[in-house]
Parts: structure tokens; C-alpha cells; sequence
């Protein structure tokens, strides 16, 4: 890119660092969408249930309620913290680097397989982590997820002579190839289906960049603010609505799965 100075102080620029405040803020509608994913997963009582991905362990805490003893693992420490503090056992684990060993009777994510882009070790690591016929059940971005959102910022970031790897570090597959990639991995798929669900961001979409793509608008240093305003010009036609409502094109892909044997 140009001569413009990251702003950002991180070790690691190009790493997506959570901060569970704004996260609660700008994007609380993750879990409260997420909520019918549990429904598939119909945890029970004395289940062990690993959360793949707990984030800050709204849904973690909301599957031991139903008297499951749940695992949450989660690549953010932030997280990891916060989901503690609500008595979660929460552990900082990278979703690529699952070492348990026929433990749980199911594995449930919710917004996060698609921060993962190894997905063959992902499933591998979850169909190990299993009992025998044991349940992987989630859901994540599906192909076509934020294609509004992912083009506004591969086009600012080309304008600006910017690293396009920062516009959108995502795994979004359709559903065929995720299906087919965990009947590679030893499951029976049960369920599948990507659709389409438009979200209202409570925070416009001004909050949602701040959360998702903050690396990608600290490369630009002083220009960071004119970035985010071409970004979310860009955007205006396509996500906002007569009312002035910014809704995100969100497409989730929902499984249900069986390890075989
Ligand atoms: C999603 O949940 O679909 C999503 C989250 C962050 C970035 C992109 C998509």
C-alpha cells in the first residue's frame, strides 16, 4: 500500500481483535439470532456440549441451561475472559487446533466456522472431539454472505492502494461444498440449508465495520475516516433503507450432522 502508517498499536495489524463491549453493542443480534440454532442442537440434560467459537458465551450460558455441561473454546482471550466471567469454562483454543479425544456429544457453533479458513482441519478436529455418532450442529455466513459489504471494500481498498487480504478474511461456502466436506470429514449430514436473512444493524453500519473490518481501515493511518465514509457511501444504496435502517445482507448456512460409526 501507500505511505500511510497503520494507526493501530497491535502486534499483529492484520489480526481481528475483539473488544466484547463494542461486540455486545454493535452486534448483540448474533446471538439473539443464534438462539434457533439451539433448537436444532436440542441439547440435553447431562449432555457434554462443546461451543466452538463461544464468544463472549451468551449461547454458551444459554445451553447450560438446559443442564448440559458445556465447553466453550474461543481464538479471542477477550472473549474467553468475558465468557468466564458469566461461569463459563471457557478455554483459548484456535478452532484449527482441537485436541480432545471422543469427549462431547455434540459440538455447536454459532457465527464462527466462517473466521476458520482451514475447514477440512476444523472438521476433522471436531469428528475427533466426538463420541461415536455424536452431533455437530451450527451455523455460520453462507456463499453470498455480506457480497454487498465484501465489494465496497475491495473497492475503497483498491482506490486507496490498500491490502485487499484485510477486505474480507472469510470462509462463506455454499451448501454443497460444505456438505460434501463433512461427509469427507465421517458425518452424515442431516440437515442443511443456506438462506437468506437480511439484519438490522442497531448501530448502522458504521458499527458493524468498526467491529468486523477494523484491521482493514487501520492500514490507512490518517486516511482511516476517509475509508469509512467512502466504504459507507458505497454501501448507502444497496443497505439502507427510505427510513434510514441499515441492514446487513447476511446469508447463514445451518447444519445439523452425524459422526458415522
Ligand atoms: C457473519 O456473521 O455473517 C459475519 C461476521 C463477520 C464478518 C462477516 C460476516
Amino acid at each position: 500500500m501507500g505511505s500511510v502508517t497503520p494507526i493501530t498499536g497491535r502486534k499483529d495489524p492484520t489480526k481481528q481483535v475483539w473488544n466484547t463491549k463494542t461486540y455486545g453493542e454493535n452486534t448483540r443480534f448474533v446471538s439473539t439470532l443464534g438462539k434457533g440454532v439451539i433448537g436444532l442442537l436440542d441439547p440435553k440434560e447431562g449432555e457434554r456440549i462443546l461451543d466452538l467459537g463461544c464468544g463472549d458465551g451468551v449461547l454458551t450460558e444459554e445451553i447450560s441451561s438446559y443442564g448440559a455441561d458445556v465447553v466453550g473454546i474461543d481464538g479471542s482471550e477477550n472473549f474467553v475472559e468475558t465468557a468466564r466471567s458469566r461461569g463459563i469454562d471457557a478455554r483459548n483454543v484456535d478452532g484449527h487446533q482441537l485436541e480432545f479425544d471422543r469427549e462431547f456429544d455434540a459440538v455447536f457453533s454459532n457465527a464462527a466456522l466462517h473466521w476458520m479458513l482451514k475447514p477440512e482441519k476444523v472438521i476433522s478436529g471436531v469428528a475427533r472431539a466426538l463420541k461415536p455418532e455424536g452431533r455437530f450442529v451450527g451455523e455460520f455466513g453462507g456463499f453470498g454472505n455480506v457480497a454487498a459489504i465484501s465489494a465496497a471494500l475491495n473497492a475503497v481498498g483498491a482506490s486507496m492502494d490498500g491490502d485487499l487480504s484485510l477486505a474480507g478474511p472469510w470462509y462463506f461456502p455454499t451448501s454443497e461444498a460444505y456438505s460434501k466436506l463433512l461427509g469427507q470429514g465421517g458425518f452424515e449430514v442431516t440437515y442443511i440449508s443456506s438462506f437468506y436473512r437480511p439484519t438490522r444493524l442497531p448501530t448502522e453500519i458504521r458499527g458493524w465495520l468498526e467491529t468486523m473490518r477494523a484491521p482493514f481501515f487501520e492500514q490507512f493511518g490518517s486516511e482511516i475516516e476517509t475509508a469509512y465514509d467512502r466504504v459507507i457511501a458505497a454501501l448507502r444504496p444497496s443497505l439502507c433503507d427510505q427510513e434510514g435502517n441499515w441492514i446487513a445482507d447476511y446469508v447463514r448456512l445451518r447444519f445439523s450432522a452425524k459422526l458415522v460409526g
